[in-house]
């Protein structure tokens, strides 16, 4: 921290803490779960830096406060914003639009203004409290439009943006009525980073659609109307989880011990299979419970040899494709176990709850195989997380083709999850995968989650925005510039 504000400084939508509001109005912070949090926490101590974002609850007002050595700025926002910006424009707009519209998208007027007036709430605080010459580091599709309405007012700022889902081909992203304007609210950040190296093609032709800026392979030169020319590059950096965290957990004799009684309380069935994910349309529960259904069906796989436990945490429940979503599921899940269950063994152990680290490492370590079939996924850290947890080299991963982590989970069972026999046979044949095979892949997709690591994955990417040269000496722009004085050569 300098005297004038925070060097280092992350705007998310959400803040690393989830607030509880007590029946006597007190606050209680809790640290919400989640890598991006734990790969941060350390450079943040470090730089004793800021973290602008929402506590989750609606009309939360409260000051800054230290958490854990970071500077913790709420951002309140109201339960019509959280509707109209949270629910409506960033989870029923963007969110099927960014995942290959698998949803149709909502488009609303209203929602994209309650967006742009949430996104410039953001914008002001980070402005407030960031030193000259910070770095600021915006995260997420929900916040599209900081980074140029925050060089507006700070151009000193080294901005850098990361879009932790997909950015789609410019034939869908072209429906968004707001296209030109998200193009150039990212633009703001000297340097983007997306999942895949298709995402940050994506983006790029984008720019080259809906603006008229020169591209150069990666490099995009901005001419902001009152600034120097200067040039922003889109580039791919896979995020990773904190993969020593996770081996750790799982290799504590509490969780191994943990994982032999979940086998038990199944009736130590002789497969599990095992998927995790929030109850999100783009996870593929659907289609994975159908495959499974199906096996059940044609005597593949029978009852009580198999199980399979699907964890579905809740999420985005007041939005219309999440209700309809767990209706679906739930529907399927009842008549599969209906069918095939017997007397205290169900075909299908469905959980819809979220669960801390330890009960996940043992539900990983006592599952033979791991379903990770999302029909998009900007890149899934369950698969990684599964990876991490397998210290007994055992276990087969099947992964959709469609996640960022196909590209780098070499050793995994690909599978495309719209094609429903070939995921059946790609399951049967992990189901029958010989133990001296599963342990050569398992040794492969190991290697590479513990070397590339979330703390790798944060350190490139603050380096390369390192890197770019410096605006500190860039003059305060018109927005930042208290009323009445004016700028160099604007006419007064
Ligand atoms: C995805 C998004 C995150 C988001 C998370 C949980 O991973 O990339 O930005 O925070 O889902 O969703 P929620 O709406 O509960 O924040």
């Amino acid at each position: 921290m300098s005297s004038d504000g925070y060097d280092l400084m992350m705007v998310a939508n959400r803040l690393p803490v989830d607030v509880t509001i007590g029946t006597d109005g007190s606050t209680t912070w809790t640290r919400s779960p989640g890598g991006l949090v734990t790969a941060l926490e350390p450079v943040m101590q470090r730089a004793q830096g800021a973290w602008v974002g929402w506590s989750g609850s609606p009309d939360v007002e409260h000051e800054p406060f230290d958490n854990d050595g970071v500077r913790l700025v709420p951002v309140t926002l109201s339960e019509s914003e959280i509707a109209l910006y949270y629910e409506g424009f960033s989870n029923d707009t963007l969110w099927p639009l960014y995942h290959d519209v698998i949803a149709p998208p909502t488009y609303h007027r209203q929602w994209w203004d309650a967006y742009r007036k949430v996104n410039r709430r953001f914008a002001e605080k980070a402005a407030e409290h960031a030193a000259r010459g910070a770095t600021v580091w915006v995260h997420d599709y929900q916040l599209q439009l900081v980074p140029a309405l925050l060089r507006e007012l700070r151009p000193d700022l080294r901005i850098g943006y990361f879009h932790h889902i997909p950015f789609p081909p410019l034939e869908i992203f072209a429906q968004l009525p707001w296209r030109a304007q998200v193009v150039h609210g990212l633009l703001g950040a000297d340097l983007l980073g997306f999942q895949r190296v298709s995402d940050a093609a994506n983006f790029v032709r984008s720019v080259r659609r809906f603006t008229d800026l020169t591209t150069r392979g990666d490099v995009i030169t901005v001419t902001d109307d009152d600034q120097e020319p200067r040039q922003a590059r889109a580039a791919s950096f896979p995020i990773s989880i904190d993969s020593r965290q996770v081996d750790a957990t799982a290799r504590t004799p509490e969780v191994v011990a943990r994982a032999r009684e979940i086998r038990a309380e199944l009736g130590d069935p002789k497969v599990v299979l095992l998927g995790v994910d929030r109850l999100d349309y783009t996870k593929g529960i659907r289609h994975r419970i159908k495959a499974f259904g199906e096996l059940l069906q044609d005597g593949r796989l029978e009852v009580p040899d198999v199980t399979l436990i699907q964890v579905a945490s809740p999420s985005r429940e007041n939005v219309g494709a999440y209700q309809q979503l767990r209706e679906d599921v739930e529907l399927l899940v009842g008549r599969i176990n209906g069918e095939y269950s017997h007397l205290g063994k169900a075909a299908i152990q469905y959980l819809h709850h979220s669960y801390g680290p330890e009960e996940m490492a043992a539900l990983y370590l006592a599952a033979d195989v791991m379903l990770v079939t999302a029909l998009r996924d900007g890149m899934n850290l369950v698969a990684k997380e599964y990876v991490a947890a397998r210290t007994d080299e055992r276990g087969v991963l099947v992964l959709s083709e469609f996640t960022g982590a196909a590209d780098e989970l070499l050793g995994a069972v690909l599978v495309n999850p719209h094609d429903i026999d070939g995921m059946k046979d790609r399951i049967v044949s992990a189901v029958e995968m010989d133990p001296r095979e599963q342990r050569k892949r398992m040794r492969r997709l190991r290697r590479r989650v513990l070397e590339d690591d979330v703390a790798t994955w944060s350190r490139s990417f603050l380096e390369v925005l390192a890197s770019v040269p410096s605006h500190a000496g860039a003059p305060p722009s018109a927005a930042s510039r208290p009323s009445g004085t004016a700028g160099p050569g604007s006419a007064t």
